[in-house]
């Protein structure tokens, strides 16, 4: 295993760009932007819209804290006290903004996003990742979500032929987006802890182009916290193994994090995040997605990418001719609650630990109501790390038509879906997941690697409760136990 040697690795990055990256062709116009910026210049050089033909004057925001939701069942204040005149408008001054104001959220922006934000998520990612190389060199892009995100990373490093890493059970985005751009998936194996560093090693170390159809990989991509679909939550440890496997193959890292915030924090505030990969980073070798989906709202779509500013400025290249940046409207938006909560303090110390408190409650709740019904010798299940996952295992070795070898591991899983449908309870089966390109196991290890994404972010506390004793009846048929 390579060792965790503290010396910087120069990382060359126009040798990660994809062809489309290297051959994109821009528009001259965004060369006269930064001599807008110069005082006293007066413009016929733009092709902006007057705001005075904006038909948004101002808008009110109803922004409650924790727990004040008229989402929280029981919870109807529409106290005028929590509205929020946001967004002012100032007329445009050519200084720097410093919070949410229509003149600047509602016309175009270019570069990395619109300022303000920028400079607030530069902040933020200072205060929470820090990440370990020079300031000047590491970047922050606004997005529109990780969805964008991936897209954008995803073609400006990838060629047609390439290869990239994903975790044996993965966010099926990341899978399908690879297989429609014509990247080939190559499934790294995971325990409870993430993927296994030595499996890593040796994937890399025995690459073969031919018989892997694919280039050998610039990236790993995976989802390190509270993952979708599988709970897990890398340890500090297992990310600095990882990390120095990476540089011994140089080896890009992607990290998808949009339930970093969701996971358990047992002394809120006071229990720190799991570092990130973004925190460990000396070479500049991670490109970090983070979302505001998950603790404001998917439907914000809005999120930034942070990494080396070389990568992250292609990737921005790339946001010109696509999203030119995320809504103006949703970031404006974004802003004004965050202001309202109490910018980085509030935010960070407050409103973060209190979404993880709210997600934690519901994980244990869940965990708590499957040891209550469920049949030991049908499943098992990790204690949740947070986020609205559970990676429930289905114990095939113990299935009679496993023992008696009338089926195979995966024909159980089949079943066990069908069955728990005719009980009219809803599940994912791993199978949706599985990244292929992964080693071929034996059916008794096949058999240990047969999961159920559970999910416990929506359903009340009688759903959770009913939905579970469905489940447990239908195990109990599958498995030929008595009812
Ligand atoms: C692992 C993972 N990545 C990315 C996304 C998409 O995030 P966004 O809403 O920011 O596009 C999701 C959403 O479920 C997810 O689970």
């Amino acid at each position: 295993m390579p060792s965790a040697n503290p010396t910087p690795v120069k990382v060359d990055y126009a040798s990660f760009l994809s062809d489309e990256a290297k051959g994109r062709v821009r528009s001259q116009l965004k060369e006269l932007r930064p001599y807008f910026e110069i005082p006293g210049m007066i413009s016929f050089g733009g092709g902006y819209p007057h705001p005075s033909t904006w038909p948004i004057n101002g808008m009110t925001l109803s922004v409650p804290f924790a727990g004040k939701s008229v989402f929280v069942p029981g919870f109807e204040n529409r106290d005028s006290s929590t509205l929020l005149p946001l967004a002012k408008y100032t007329p445009p001054a050519k200084t720097s903004v410093v919070g949410p104001d229509l003149s600047n959220d509602l016309q175009y922006s270019a570069g990395m996003g619109i300022p303000f934000m920028v400079k607030w998520l530069t902040e933020h990612v200072k205060k929470m990742h820090d990440p370990p190389y020079p300031d000047g060199q590491w970047s922050v892009l606004t997005t529109a979500g990780n969805t964008d995100g991936q897209d954008g990373i995803y073609r400006t490093l990838f060629n047609k032929g390439d290869s990239v890493l994903l975790e044996e059970f993965a966010y099926p985005a990341a899978l399908t987006t690879a297989q429609s751009q014509g990247i080939v998936p190559a499934a790294v194996p995971m325990d409870g802890d993430g993927v296994v560093p030595a499996d890593l090693d040796k994937m890399l170390e025995e690459w073969d182009e031919v018989a892997r159809g694919g280039r050998r990989p610039k990236a790993l991509l995976l989802v390190p916290t509270c993952s979708n679909p599988t709970g897990v939550t890398y340890p500090a440890l297992r990310k600095r193994e990882v990390y120095a496997v990476c540089r011994k193959w140089n080896i890009l890292i992607i990290e998808d994090d949009p339930y970093c915030y969701l996971q358990i924090r047992p002394d809120g505030a006071d229990s720190p995040l799991v570092p990130s990969f973004l925190s460990m980073d000396i070479d500049g070798r991670v490109v970090r997605m983070d979302s505001f989906s998950k603790f404001i709202a998917p439907g914000s779509r809005c999120g930034w990418i942070t990494g080396p500013k070389p990568l992250v400025q292609a990737i921005a290249h790339k946001t010109e001719s696509s999203t030119n940046n995320p809504s103006g409207i949703s970031i404006a938006t974004i802003g004004a609650v965050i202001q309202a909560w109490g910018g980085h303090e509030g935010l960070e110390n407050r409103y973060l630990p209190h979404i993880s408190e709210v997600y934690s409650q519901r994980g244990l709740r869940f965990v708590a109501l499957l040891e209550k019904y469920i049949p030991g010798l049908t499943a098992e299940w990790p204690q949740p790390s947070g986020g609205m996952f559970l990676w429930l295992r289905l114990r095939i070795e113990t299935h009679p038509s496993f023992l008696s070898g009338r089926s195979t591991p995966t024909e159980i899983q089949d079943r066990v879906f069908k069955t728990f449908i005719e009980e009219r309870i809803l599940t994912a089966p791993s199978s949706y997941f599985k990244t292929p390109g992964g080693p071929e196991w034996s059916r008794e290890e096949e058999a240990k690697r047969i999961f159920v994404r559970l999910s416990f972010s929506l359903p009340t506390p009688e759903e959770m409760e009913e939905g579970i004793k469905r489940m447990a009846r239908g195990l109990k048929k599958e498995w030929g136990l008595e009812q």
